[in-house]
């Protein structure tokens, strides 16, 4: 049961692509709150038509588009608005991919044509959200928008490779469009930093189970749930958190500000 939090507003929610989607997870909960809402995936993840279930679950469309593709974005805001029938009050931008993670490449060892890949898949296709938005006035005051991160954009984790980079441009990037669409329309732009999340693109990264439960057990409140998370999100989209701009929240149980906890200093042992 929700609060009616986002009674009668309208969104975009991209990035659903199985039950274990984030963004799977912050649409039903956005649909227990009250909001109507269009979702979006790449053309070729609709291959896999489980975002039909979300789609008839949500009483939803699905408007396919590639988040490189300033064309096809144009045609999603455009469609959202048409569809739902007004101005939109919240976005959220649950998309990332890096080939180079995806094919084990260190970071000494990157592709570059790959490396481009994963920059405009994962970071500047947020740009891209917000510049065609703006342009097609697309959002309405006080509306919010979303990004989903990882805190390796400010810590180095092996294992993320070029993926930590194109994070760091994220957020950047929602600091550079929050001041800017702030001052344009009362518009919030946040990144929320999540915990390690059983997901497809999560469990795509090598070590991730291991990872996982390193940091299950350094947060004293365990590792934050994609539930959790959606939890969280929605608040973002609500009118509840109105002056909150250009931030990057930590969604993780406490790990980002734990140094290291009784549990993990207990399972290293010191040579005899
Ligand atoms: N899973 C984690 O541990 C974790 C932790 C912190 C942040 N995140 C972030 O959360 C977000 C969602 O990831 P998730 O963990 O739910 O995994 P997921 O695999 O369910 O979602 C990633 C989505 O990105 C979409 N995508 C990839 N390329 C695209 C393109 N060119 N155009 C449009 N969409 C495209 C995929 O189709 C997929 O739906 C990502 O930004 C991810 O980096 C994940």
């Amino acid at each position: 049961m929700g609060y009616g939090l986002l009674k009668g507003k309208r969104g975009i929610i991209s990035g659903a692509i199985d039950e274990n989607s984030i963004a799977w997870k912050i649409a039903q909960r956005a649909k227990d709150e009250g909001a109507i809402f269009t979702l979006t995936n790449a053309p070729i993840a609709m291959r896999m038509g489980e975002i039909n279930k979300l789609a008839e679950e949500c009483n939803a469309e699905i408007i396919p588009a590639d988040a490189t593709s300033v064309e096809d974005i144009e045609n999603l805001f455009s469609r959202s608005v048409e569809i739902l029938g007004g101005k939109l009050d919240f976005v959220l931008h649950s998309i990332g991919m890096s080939p180079n993670v995806r094919k084990g490449k260190e970071y000494g060892d990157l592709n570059y044509e790959w490396y481009k890949q994963s920059v405009d898949i994962s970071a500047m296709s947020f740009h891209k959200f917000m510049q065609v938005a703006e342009k097609q006035d697309a959002i309405n005051e006080w509306g919010s928008i979303v990004a989903l991160t990882y805190m390796a954009a400010q810590r180095t984790f092996s294992f993320y490779s070029d993926m930590a980079d194109a994070k760091a441009m994220l957020e950047s990037i929602a600091r550079s469009y929050g001041y800017r669409y702030g001052k344009l329309k009362n518009v919030r732009v946040n990144t929320v930093s999540q915990s390690p999340t059983k997901t497809r693109a999560g469990g795509g990264i090598g070590g991730f189970g291991n990872f996982f439960e390193f940091a299950e057990k350094m947060a004293p409140l365990g590792n934050a749930t994609a539930d959790d998370c959606a939890d969280y999100v929605v608040t973002l989209f609500s009118d509840l958190t109105r002056k909150v701009t250009m931030q990057n929240l930590y969604h993780d149980g406490g790990f980002s500000m734990t140094g290291i906890s009784a549990e993990v200093l207990e399972m290293i042992k010191p040579a005899e």
